[in-house]
C-alpha cells in the first residue's frame, strides 16, 4: 500500500506528536522535552520521553521510539496502512488510497462481509434438522441458545459444499471464498468447505468484524479444532478470543485462558472479562491490545503440565510489562470428590460461580493480604527490616504449593525488599526442602497407623480380601486425581482386583486414559452403578498426599499384585506349595536350579 508522499506529510504535519501522544500518556515539561510513564513497558518513574521540536517519542527504558505513526501502530496495534487511516480519520482528511490500495480495501471489505454472512449461515443452521448434532453438543456443554447468541455460535454442517454452495448463492466468488480461509482446493482442483460437522466460533475483532473461524469437532476426533490461519482480514498474534465482548466489562481486571469454550462459559457464569489466547502463548501484540483496556491480568489456564508451562511462558512474557499478573490456580480436586480435567469450562460446571468468583477475588486477594500484612511490620527502608520481612514472607511464599504461583509472589516480594528475584526463590527453595524432609517423617509415621477400613454398607461393594482392599481404593483413588499415574500401571490387571467392581473401575479409567479421555465421576455413570459412584466419591474424599503419589502408587500395585497371588496360590494348591518352598528358601533362584536338574534328570 503505497500513499502518495504529499498526503503522508500533510498527515503527519497535521498530527502533533504531542497532542497525539497526550491522549495516550500523562506528560510533564522537562526543558524543551516532555516526559512521562511508558505506556509500552512496566515502569516506576518516567523514562518515556516525547520532543515536539523532532516530532518524535524515545523511551529511554525499552528503547520503543519513533514518530507519530510509528506510536499509533505501537500502542493501537497497527499496520502502518492502518495507522495512516486511523490518523486521517482524527485529522479529519480524506485518505487517497491509490488503485492497489482501494483494490485492496475492497478485497478486505467483501471478505469481512463473506465471513459475516457465513456466521450467519452457520448460526441458522443450529435451527434446522441438519444442525441438530451440534445444537444438541451445546445442550451437552451446557451453552445456553443465549450464549450461543451472544457469541454468534453456529454449525457447520457435515457436508462437503454446504457453506460453499450457500455463499456462491449469495454472489461470494470463489477466490473470495479462498481467501476468507472459509474453503479450501484439493489437489484436482476442486473446492471445498474446510468446516465440517462442528461448531463453530466466530472470530470477533475488538471493532466488531468477523475476522476468523474456529471450528471444534463434537466427539474426539482429531484435530479437536480448525481455525483460520492468516488471511488478509487476520493475524493470529493481534487477536484474542472474547475481546469484542470483554473490552465492555466493568470488572477491573481481565482473565486469560486457554480455550474458546473456557471463555463461553465464563461470560456466560458473569464473567465477561474473559479472553482466550486459543491454545497459543500470548504474544507482544496482544498484550498491546490488552493494555488498552486494563492493566491486571489473571491467568486461568488449565491445571496440565501444558496449560502450567504456558503460565509460565505468559509470566515471562509480561515480566516488564505495565500489567500486574496474577495466576488463579484452579484446584486439583473438587469438593464433591469428582475429578475434573482442570479447566475453567469444567470448575465453573461443577463447582458454579459462586465458586470461581471465590476463587478469583478471595484466595489471591488473601495472600496479597497476607504479605502485606508481613510488610506493614518491618521498616523496609532500613536493611535489617528487609531481611527480616525477607525471612518471613519465603516462609508464606514456601508454603505455596504451586511452583509458578511461588515465582510470581517471590518476585513481587524481592520488589519490595529490594534483592534480586533469583536470590528470594533460593531461599525459597531451600525452605521447601526442609518442608519436604519433614513431611517424609511424617508421612512414614502415618504409613504405621492406616486407620481400619471401613466396609460399605452395600454388600455388592463389600471386599473379600481386606488387606488389599486399602490399596485398592488408593490406586482408583490417585488415578482419578492424576491420570499421568496410569503410566506407572504397567502389569497390573483388573483380575488382580479382589473387589470386581473397583478392578472394573480401573480398567475403565486406564481404557479412558489410554484413548486421551478424562473421567469424572459423571461420565463413569454410564458403566457404574449409583452405589458404586457414591463409594468412589467417598474415596475420592479422603485426603491424598499427591507429592508422594508416584510412591504410593507403587506400593499399592505391588500390594494388589502380591495379594492376588496370595489368592491364586491358595486356589491352586500345588502352586501354593511351590510359593511356600520359595518363601522359603526366600528367593526364587534356588527353585529354579532344582527344577532344572530335575527336569534333566528326568
Ligand atoms: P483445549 O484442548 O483446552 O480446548 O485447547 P477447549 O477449548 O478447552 O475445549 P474443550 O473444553 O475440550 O471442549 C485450548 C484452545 O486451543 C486451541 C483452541 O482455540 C482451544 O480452544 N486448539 C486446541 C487448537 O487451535 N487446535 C487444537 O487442536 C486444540
Ligand atoms: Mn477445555
Amino acid at each position: 500500500m503505497a500513499f502518495p508522499q504529499h498526503f503522508l506529510d500533510e498527515l503527519s504535519s497535521r498530527s502533533d506528536i504531542l497532542d497525539v501522544v497526550s491522549s495516550y500518556v500523562a506528560l510533564t515539561k522537562k526543558g524543551s522535552n516532555y516526559f512521562g510513564l511508558c505506556p509500552f513497558h512496566n515502569e516506576k518513574t518516567g523514562s518515556f520521553s516525547v520532543a515536539p521540536d523532532k516530532q518524535m517519542y524515545h523511551c529511554f527504558g525499552c528503547g520503543n521510539g519513533g514518530g507519530v505513526f510509528k506510536f499509533i501502530m505501537e500502542i493501537e496495534n497497527l499496520s502502518f496502512p492502518d495507522a495512516v487511516r486511523f490518523l486521517a480519520k482524527r485529522a479529519n482528511m480524506d485518505v487517497p488510497e491509490d488503485n492497489a490500495g482501494q483494490e485492496e480495501g475492497r478485497r478486505r471489505q467483501r471478505v469481512l462481509a463473506l465471513n459475516k454472512d457465513a456466521a450467519r449461515w452457520y448460526y441458522q443452521n443450529l435451527s434446522r434438522p441438519e444442525g441438530a448434532a451440534v445444537a444438541a453438543y451445546l445442550n451437552r456443554r451446557r451453552i445456553r441458545r443465549k450464549t450461543a447468541m451472544d457469541f454468534g455460535l453456529g454449525a457447520a454442517l457435515d457436508s462437503w459444499d454446504g457453506l460453499l454452495s450457500a455463499m456462491l448463492d449469495k454472489g461470494y466468488t470463489k477466490a473470495e471464498l479462498l481467501a476468507a480461509g472459509l474453503v479450501v482446493q484439493n489437489q484436482k482442483g476442486r473446492l471445498y468447505d474446510k468446516f465440517r460437522n462442528r461448531l463453530m466460533f466466530p472470530v470477533v475483532d475488538v471493532r466488531g468484524e468477523i475476522v476468523a473461524f474456529g471450528g471444534r469437532v463434537l466427539d474426539k476426533s482429531e484435530p479437536k479444532y480448525m481455525n483460520t490461519t492468516e488471511t488478509i482480514v487476520y493475524s493470529k498474534r493481534r487477536n484474542l478470543y472474547g475481546i469484542n465482548l470483554a473490552k465492555k466489562t466493568k470488572r477491573p481486571n481481565f482473565i486469560l485462558c486457554e480455550g474458546n469454550i473456557d471463555v463461553i462459559t465464563l461470560h456466560q457464569a458473569g464473567f465477561d472479562n474473559a479472553v482466550a489466547s486459543m491454545g497459543t502463548a500470548l504474544t507482544v501484540e496482544q498484550t498491546r491490545l490488552l493494555s488498552r483496556y486494563t492493566k491486571e491480568l489473571v491467568l486461568c489456564y488449565d491445571n496440565d503440565s501444558a496449560g502450567q508451562a504456558a503460565t509460565q511462558k505468559n509470566i515471562d512474557l509480561l515480566k516488564n510489562s505495565e500489567f500486574t499478573v496474577r495466576v488463579l490456580q484452579l484446584p486439583r480436586r473438587l469438593a464433591d470428590g469428582a475429578y475434573v480435567k482442570q479447566d475453567v469450562d469444567d470448575f465453573i460446571k461443577f463447582q458454579g460461580p459462586a465458586a470461581f468468583e471465590s476463587l478469583l477475588n478471595g484466595s489471591e486477594k488473601q495472600l496479597d493480604y497476607r504479605m502485606e500484612a508481613i510488610a506493614s511490620k518491618y521498616d523496609l527502608t532500613d536493611q535489617d527490616g528487609r531481611l527480616a520481612y525477607s525471612g518471613e514472607v519465603c516462609q508464606l511464599i514456601a508454603s505455596l504449593p504451586n511452583a509458578v504461583e511461588r515465582e510470581v509472589y517471590a518476585g513481587r516480594a524481592a520488589e519490595k525488599a529490594g534483592i534480586s528475584r533469583e536470590a528470594m526463590l533460593l531461599e525459597v527453595k531451600r525452605l521447601r526442602g526442609r518442608k519436604r524432609g519433614q513431611e517424609k517423617r511424617e508421612l512414614q509415621k502415618e504409613a504405621l497407623n492406616i486407620p481400619a477400613l471401613r466396609q460399605p454398607k452395600d454388600r455388592a461393594l463389600r471386599y473379600t480380601d481386606i488387606p488389599s482392599a486399602a490399596a485398592e481404593e488408593g490406586v482408583v483413588q490417585l488415578l482419578l486425581t492424576d491420570p499421568a499415574l496410569a503410566g506407572q500401571c504397567g502389569p497390573l490387571e483388573e483380575e488382580d482386583f479382589s473387589s470386581p467392581w473397583l478392578g472394573k473401575v480401573y480398567r475403565l479409567l486406564r481404557e479412558a486414559y489410554g484413548a486421551g479421555r478424562t473421567v469424572s465421576l459423571d461420565s463413569l455413570s454410564g458403566s457404574c452403578e449409583p452405589g458404586e459412584i457414591g463409594r468412589l466419591a467417598e474415596i475420592l474424599q479422603r485426603p491424598a498426599s499427591m507429592s508422594q503419589a508416584g510412591r504410593a502408587m507403587g506400593d499399592y500395585i505391588r500390594a494388589i499384585e502380591r495379594a492376588a497371588e496370595k489368592r491364586r496360590q491358595s486356589a491352586d494348591p500345588l502352586r501354593a506349595a511351590v510359593e511356600r518352598s520359595k518363601e522359603k528358601k526366600g528367593y526364587g533362584g534356588k527353585r529354579n536350579e532344582q527344577e532344572k536338574r530335575r527336569t534333566e534328570q528326568g
